[in-house]
C-alpha cells in the first residue's frame, strides 16, 4: 500500500496519534468521520428531539441497507441492522425450524455464544450438534464435512475467522460442497467483514452475521444480518414486533417482505448512522489492497513475535489473517496486556472458553491477541516488540 495512503488513513483517525492500537479484533479505531457522524446525531437528538432527528436523517439511515449490501455483494432487501453480531446471528439461528434427529454441523473453532445456542436448541429439540474435524492446518476439513453430510443435516454453521487466532476457515469450498445440499449454510463473519473481501455469492452462504466495531471501524453496539432472499421466504423470525410485521386485523399480522422483519422498531439510531458512515468509508477503499496490507503487517508481527525469547506464536493454518495470538512463557499475558496499556499500546487477551473446543484440542489457555489493521505501521510493530522485550 502506498505510504501516502497509510498517512492519509492515519490523519483521518485521530486515535492513531494517542495509541498504538493492536486491538482491532476487539474494536478498531473509528475514522474521525464516523465519530463526527455519531456526535452530530446525538447532538441533534438533544437539541430538537429523538423522533424529530430521525425524521431529519431518515433518508441517510435508509442508505445503510444498500451500502451494507454493496459491501458483501448482497441485495438491500437481504440486509437487517442489528445491535451486535451475536444478536444478528441469534435472530437467524433461533428462527430456523429444528426437529428431534436433525443434525447441526459446525466447526471446532466456534465462538462460545454460537455453541451455547446450539446446545440450548439441542436441549430443547433433540438435535445433534456435531463439530466437523479439522484438516492438517487447523481449518474445518471440507473432506470430513463431505463425509458427514446426509439428509438429516439441517444446518452447517461455521465461524469464518475465529476469535483468537489468525485462522481463516475455507468458507468458499464449504459453499461449493453445499451447493446442491438443502442444509442452511450460516457464516459468523464477525471478524472477517471489513478485514478481507467477503462476497456472499462467491461463498454461497444463506445467512451471514457481522459486527460494526471490529474491522469495519464502526461504533460499538452495531452490526448486521444478511439473509438470502430465497430463505427469507421460508423462515419467520423467532420474534416479531410492529416493525417486522403489521397487525392487520384482530387475529392476523403480515410480515415485511424483506430482511428488516428481523429488526426491532427501537434501535440505537446514532449507532446505525455511525455504521452507515463506517461502511461508506470502507467502500471508498480498495478492499483487496487493505487485505494485503493487513496480511503483510500480520506476517511481520508473527515473525517479530516468534523471535522474542519467552513468546510462542500460536496461530495455526496456511493463509492467515490480521489476528496474531501468542503465549508468554515468562509473564502472564494479562499482566503484559495491562503493562502495555499503561504505555499506550493496546492488545487484548482471550480466555480459553471463548473457543472451548479449540482450546481443549490445542491445550490453550489465556492467549495474548495482537490484531493489526491497514492503518497500523511497521514502526508501531517495532515499538510494541521493543516494549514487550523490556517487559519480559
Ligand atoms: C467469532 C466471533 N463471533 C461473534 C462475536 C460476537 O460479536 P458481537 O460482540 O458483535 O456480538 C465475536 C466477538 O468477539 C467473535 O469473535
Amino acid at each position: 500500500m502506498d505510504p501516502a495512503l497509510i498517512d492519509k488513513y492515519r490523519q483521518e483517525t485521530s486515535g492513531t496519534q494517542n495509541v498504538i492500537h493492536l486491538n482491532n479484533a476487539g474494536a478498531s479505531l473509528m475514522p474521525d468521520r464516523v465519530r463526527d457522524t455519531l456526535f452530530a446525531y446525538l447532538q441533534s437528538e438533544s437539541a430538537i428531539g429523538g423522533y424529530e432527528t430521525f425524521a431529519l436523517y431518515e433518508e441517510e439511515l435508509n442508505r445503510f441497507y444498500e451500502l451494507a449490501a454493496g459491501l458483501i455483494n448482497a441485495k438491500s432487501r437481504e440486509i437487517a441492522f442489528a445491535e451486535s453480531a451475536t444478536r444478528a446471528w441469534q435472530m437467524a439461528f433461533y428462527s430456523l425450524p429444528f426437529d428431534k434427529g436433525d443434525r447441526i454441523l459446525t466447526s471446532r473453532t466456534e465462538y462460545a455464544s454460537n455453541y451455547i445456542s446450539y446446545l440450548q436448541v439441542k436441549k430443547r429439540t433433540g438435535v445433534s450438534v456435531e463439530p466437523v474435524p479439522n484438516d492438517g492446518h487447523g481449518r474445518l476439513s471440507v473432506d470430513a464435512l463431505a463425509e458427514m453430510l446426509d439428509e438429516r443435516v439441517k444446518l452447517v454453521s461455521v465461524t469464518h475467522v475465529p476469535t483468537n487466532s489468525g485462522l481463516i476457515n475455507p468458507v468458499e469450498e464449504i459453499g461449493q460442497l453445499l451447493e446442491n445440499h438443502p442444509a442452511v449454510f450460516l457464516i459468523d463473519a464477525c471478524q472477517s467483514v471489513g478485514q478481507m473481501p467477503v462476497d456472499v455469492d462467491r461463498i454461497g452462504c444463506d445467512i451471514l452475521s457481522a459486527t460494526g466495531r471490529k474491522y469495519l471501524r464502526g461504533p460499538r453496539g452495531s452490526g448486521f444480518l444478511y439473509i438470502r432472499e430465497k430463505l427469507l421466504k421460508e423462515i419467520e423470525p423467532v420474534m416479531l414486533d410492529l416493525h417486522g410485521a403489521a397487525w392487520t386485523s384482530p387475529d392476523a399480522y403480515e410480515m415485511r417482505p424483506d430482511a428488516r422483519r428481523f429488526e426491532n422498531w427501537e434501535i440505537n439510531f446514532a449507532g446505525k448512522l455511525g455504521l452507515t458512515e463506517a461502511i461508506r468509508y470502507a467502500l471508498e477503499q480498495d478492499a483487496a489492497a487493505c487485505w494485503n496490507r493487513i496480511q503483510e503487517l500480520a506476517t511481520l508481527l508473527r515473525e517479530c513475535l516468534g523471535d522474542v525469547d519467552g513468546i510462542e506464536v500460536k496461530d495455526p493454518s496456511l493463509e492467515k489473517c490480521g489476528i496474531v495470538s501468542f503465549y508468554s512463557l515468562r509473564k502472564p499475558v494479562d499482566e503484559i496486556s495491562d503493562e502495555l496499556g499503561k504505555r499506550n499500546i493496546n492488545i487484548s487477551v482471550t480466555g480459553g472458553n471463548s473457543t472451548l473446543l479449540d482450546s481443549l484440542d490445542r491445550k490453550l489457555d489465556r492467549l495474548g491477541r495482537a490484531s493489526v489493521h491497514y492503518y497500523n505501521t511497521e514502526r508501531e510493530i517495532d515499538q510494541f516488540i521493543a516494549e514487550l522485550k523490556r517487559l519480559l
